[in-house]
């Protein structure tokens, strides 16, 4: 079949950007959390241009938003490509969005060269992958994968709002989500393209590069007690202060990770509160959200171990109570050696040079590998910055990235 050489690469990036004004934040910021008025808006304009591309579109009960382009058999699995649109607190604009919109893109390069496939592609953006809004997240792909239960929609977010009551807010209906359940019959592949997120590529100067594995990330709640007091009467040497014994833990946290010297093992306190939270409060009570990840999950689980033991030490050194809530728990992921090959085959084809690697990131993919073979496609993020209004990638690595990822799911249609 007569391979595909261009993609509209300026079309794409247009609207890369033009998605991005949905829940823009000072200049390049954008604050887009899942199921609210922000999110149907972007779903809105995501789905006009997957009609465009000829697909049928529909939301599951999760709040995935689902594209189709039917191939000629239709009881053959569908080929799969996605990644989410939802982003963190003033994130960046390219986090997830170049995976939906990029297989947007493969399917209208697909329509515009007239080539038919026997195999259907399905684009996907699943529903609160950053999990910014309640308390996990991946939560459409776990869905998805039949790993949420009616349970689980009691998650409530800071307006007391629950997952339930959120996904009802936008049309939906919670009760029947075992329902928008998918089995591996249905799917032949996940592909997922997004940007890397972090320095690797940059620093060997590539465009692009090849997942291999997905590091598995643990977020934990840690709530220290005390007892409050006045900020001006209480001596030092009195104080039994939980704001002062989550510090001494967090720089242990850090300790910690920075022990493990293949520099995999990683720990970030990114969210804390403190309560009543009052200026000239001592605190009664801290919450801090501890994310950490590692490749290996002996040696994060091992160093969870080792950081709730070392806070145990600081409270009884402290005369403060600690307890830990599981929040959230994802094992490290392979991605498939036959999609990766074929990745791997599409990339030296295009002459692109791009390099396998691992990543720190979880993404979709992770929880879509319980049902199917994954492979993910790296794109190169400019001084490794994410999560960050300043996250950037460029048109031409963007391009790089959609051609490899057209030219493989050419080939996995065709095997
Ligand atoms: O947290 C992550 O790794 C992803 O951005 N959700
Ligand atoms: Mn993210
Ligand atoms: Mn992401």
């Amino acid at each position: 079949m007569e391979d595909i050489k261009k993609v509209n690469a300026d079309r794409l990036f247009e609207r890369i950007l033009k998605l991005a004004n949905i829940g823009k934040v000072g200049d390049a910021g954008t604050h887009r959390f899942a199921l609210t008025n922000i999110d149907k808006e972007a779903q809105t304009l995501v789905t006009k241009w997957m009609e465009e591309a000829g697909m049928k579109v529909r939301n599951d009960d999760f709040g995935n938003l689902i594209g189709k382009k039917e191939g000629r058999d239709l009881d053959l699995p569908s080929i799969v490509i996605g990644s989410h649109i939802d982003t963190v607190p003033n994130g960046g604009r390219f986090d997830g969005v170049i995976g939906v919109l990029g297989g947007i893109e493969v399917v209208d390069s697909i329509n515009i060269n007239e080539v038919q496939h026997d195999y259907s592609i399905e684009v996907i953006a699943f529903c609160d992958e950053e999990g910014s809004r309640f308390s996990d997240g991946l939560f459409g792909s776990r869905g998805m994968v039949g790993l949420i239960s009616t349970d689980d929609l009691k998650a409530k977010d800071e307006s007391g709002k629950s997952r339930f009551e959120a996904l009802q807010d936008m049309g939906l209906n919670p009760k029947k989500i075992q329902k928008s359940v998918r089995n591996k019959e249905e799917i032949k592949c996940f592909l997922e393209m997004h940007i890397e997120q972090g320095p690797y590529l940059e620093e060997q100067n590539k465009p692009i590069g090849i997942v291999e594995g997905i590091a598995g990330p643990s977020w934990l709640k840690i709530r220290i007690e005390g007892i409050a007091g006045h900020a001006g009467t209480v001596p030092m040497n009195l104080r039994r202060d939980p704001m002062v014994g989550a510090s001494e833990a967090v720089v242990e946290i850090e300790r910690i990770c920075k022990s493990d010297l293949t520099g995999s093992l990683v720990g970030t306190v990114g969210k804390i509160k403190a309560f009543p939270n009052g200026k000239n409060v001592i605190p009664n009570a801290v919450e801090f959200i501890l994310d950490i990840r590692d490749i290996d999950l002996k040696r994060k689980n091992d160093s969870i171990q080792q950081i709730e033991d070392r806070i145990q030490y600081i409270c009884k050194k402290r005369k403060l109570n600690a307890s830990v809530e599981k929040l959230q728990e994802v094992e490290p992921v392979k991605c498939s050696t036959k999609i990766v090959n074929t990745l791997q085959e599409s990339n030296e084809e295009l002459n692109f040079d791009a390099p396998l690697m691992l990543s720190g990131a979880g993404h979709d993919s992770m929880y879509m590998s319980q049902i199917t073979d994954v492979g993910m496609i790296f794109v190169r993020s400019k001084d490794g910055i994410s999560h960050n209004p300043k996250e950037w990638s460029s048109k031409e690595d963007i391009e790089k990235g959609v051609l490899v990822l057209l030219k493989t799911v050419h080939k996995l249609a065709d095997s």
